[in-house]
């Protein structure tokens, strides 16, 4: 009893939550899911249009001022045109400014290309025959999906042809048996997620850019997102893929099977390869039934060893009910206080240094509902939390995801960011973030959120204006830190073009070498994503 007295403001709060129906049971996690994004993605659209203020006060960095165009890809010609649209008609070869302003673009606005020409096909088989045309002509190419990306890899470098797959969205099939879900790659991720709810089964992947990217482009970079911890990686899930290779060639490697050892497993080569292998044109994918009990909470700790020893404790105590587990600074919330629209402090008034977001999911509301009660009340008294609010309703618990998933809006719309996308021990994990303030001091906000419950970091250095200064400052440093504490440089974003050449902070000569052979092998002119994922360098000797 005194132990609650002395947590007494966060009992009450517990209590009023709890009298009132504290941990909110959801009939379908599907609709709690989407209605926690919806807006959010299609908000991320706009934002990323380049005709925002943004651009004119933070500037476009050019691409071409650190890589040299391949002088072996070609132009295209008024002959290639004729050509392309052999292919796909007149209406799916674009050649119209608008257009290409917003496809040479990358979300974060940081990056333009130059590439005077963007392909939609509607069938693999275009996509082949527009490949195998590209490799005869050494036209250079970029696979593009959502155009989410944070490496600048999903944009041209120069003048490389876009091929977008947005046209490509069918669902092939979905069996109800197994979970396994066959489609086209450029299904928009949320439009798969609201397809799986009504058969009752949930996407194994969530991310707040769901509602434009394509699951083509979540597994050519491996996303993670929010639901890792539970549901594991996409090279656990995605069961089987059909690609496209530079050649042309039709790669089938559709299979819904959950075992298959016959060979060496391909699909992994694209998964992660972020186009630099060929382009996904199909997918297979099992997805997990959706159950019926869902609930958030939002935890405050009063430092960071807290919410590591809280992670540790929700693995142990809530164990297969837990679905997420993520963190964020008190600068990540101020920001999304700021900056994203109808944003609340859930826990009002004070501002706490560290937050937490934990969800379960499982099928037995009563158990589940103990279960998260005990831990929560069992982490008050033992001083893990120091406040925290469990989401009534489904209403309540968008606007908690919209916090998390909104930083990297309030972070564009803060002025320039530096990204840093890094997979540390969760121990040291937070180190960084304080030894970047204390190196930065008041020239830059540094915040720090991410994926604890997988050990990701999403560093980000938040300036009014991008400072060379302030990036000789950054950079290699953080590189060098994560390095030395057996890190990686990307954790879920990719290379891209920002950090192709940033990669032996991770990985070694012997194993670069490797990649760029095989990368030499299956695209022998190198004109699939070209300057990204691999350095220039490698592939050259
Ligand atoms: P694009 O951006 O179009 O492309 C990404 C890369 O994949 C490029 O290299 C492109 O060439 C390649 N590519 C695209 N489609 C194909 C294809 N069919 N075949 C071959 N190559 C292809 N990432 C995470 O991992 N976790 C997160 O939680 C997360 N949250 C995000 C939140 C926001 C607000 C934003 C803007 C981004 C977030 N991301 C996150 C980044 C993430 O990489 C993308 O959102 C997503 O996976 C990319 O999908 P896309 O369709 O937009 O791909
Ligand atoms: C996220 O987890 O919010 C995304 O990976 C985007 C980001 O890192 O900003
Ligand atoms: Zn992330």
């Amino acid at each position: 009893m005194e132990k609650w007295r002395a947590a007494g403001f966060i009992y009450r709060r517990l209590l009023k939550h709890s009298s009132n129906h504290v941990f909110t049971s959801h009939n379908s996690i599907p609709n709690f899911t989407r209605s926690s994004i919806s807006g959010f993605a299609y908000d991320y659209c706009n934002i990323a249009a380049p005709s925002h203020n943004l651009v004119g006060q933070i500037g476009y960095r050019n691409y071409a001022t650190s890589a040299q165009r391949n002088p072996m890809f070609s132009s295209v010609n008024s002959d290639d045109i004729v050509h392309f649209k052999s292919i796909l008609g007149d209406k799916y070869v674009i050649e119209d400014k608008d257009k290409l302003d917003d496809a040479n673009t990358d979300w974060l606005r940081k990056f333009k290309g130059s590439s005077k020409l963007m392909l939609q096909p509607r069938t693999t088989e275009e996509v082949s025959q527009i490949l195998k045309y590209c490799n005869s002509r050494r036209i250079a190419v970029v696979p593009q999906g959502g155009n989410t990306g944070l490496v600048g890899g999903s944009i041209p470098v120069f003048d490389e042809v876009i091929i977008n797959t947005s046209r490509m969205h069918k669902i092939v099939s979905f069996d109800k048996v197994s979970g396994v879900l066959v489609c086209e790659a450029g299904c928009v991720l949320e439009n798969l997620i609201s397809f799986l709810d009504n058969e009752g089964f949930i996407m194994p992947l969530d991310l707040g850019a769901k509602g434009s990217c394509q699951i083509g482009g979540n597994i050519s970079t491996n996303a993670g997102g929010l639901r890792l911890v539970r549901y594991g990686s996409l090279h656990g899930t995605v069961l089987g893929l059909e690609a496209v290779l530079a050649d042309g060639t039709i790669l089938d490697m559709l299979g819904t099977l959950r075992k298959d050892n016959t060979g060496y497993d391909l699909k992994h080569l694209f998964i992660g390869s972020e186009g630099s292998l060929g382009l996904i044109t199909k997918i297979s994918i099992l997805t997990p039934p959706k159950l019926s009990s869902v609930n958030l909470a939002f935890l405050a700790c009063s430092d960071y060893r807290s919410c590591q020893k809280l992670l540790l404790e929700a693995k142990r105590k809530l164990g297969e009910i837990l679905s997420a587990y993520e963190f964020l600074d008190a600068q990540s919330l101020d920001l999304a206080l700021k900056h994203l629209e109808g944003a609340r402090n859930p826990l009002p008034p004070l501002m706490h240094n560290f937050y937490v977001l934990i969800e379960t999911t499982g099928s037995d509301e009563t158990s589940d509902k103990q279960k998260l009660e005990a831990f929560l009340l069992d982490s008050l008294e033992s001083g893990l939390i120091s406040d925290g609010v469990l989401a009534q309703d489904i209403q309540q618990a968008s606007s908690f995801w919209h916090i998390r998933e909104g930083i990297p809006e309030a972070l564009l719309k803060a002025g320039g960011v530096y990204k840093y996308d890094l997979s540390l021990p969760v121990e040291k994990m937070y180190d960084i973030v304080e030894e970047m303030r204390t190196r930065l001091g008041s020239a830059a906000n540094v915040v720090g959120y991410g994926h604890l419950g997988d050990g990701n970091l999403h560093l980000n250095i938040s300036v009014p204006q991008y400072d060379n200064t302030i990036l000789a400052q950054i950079e290699p440093f953080v590189y060098e830190w994560t390095s030395k504490h057996h890190g990686s440089i990307s954790a879920e974003h990719g290379l891209g073009f920002t950090k192709a050449d940033k990669i032996y902070y991770s990985k070694s000569l012997e194993t670069v070498q490797l990649m760029a052979s095989i990368k030499k092998l299956m695209d022998p002119h190198g004109i699939l994503n070209p300057y990204k994922v691999l350095p220039p360098s490698s592939l050259t000797s």
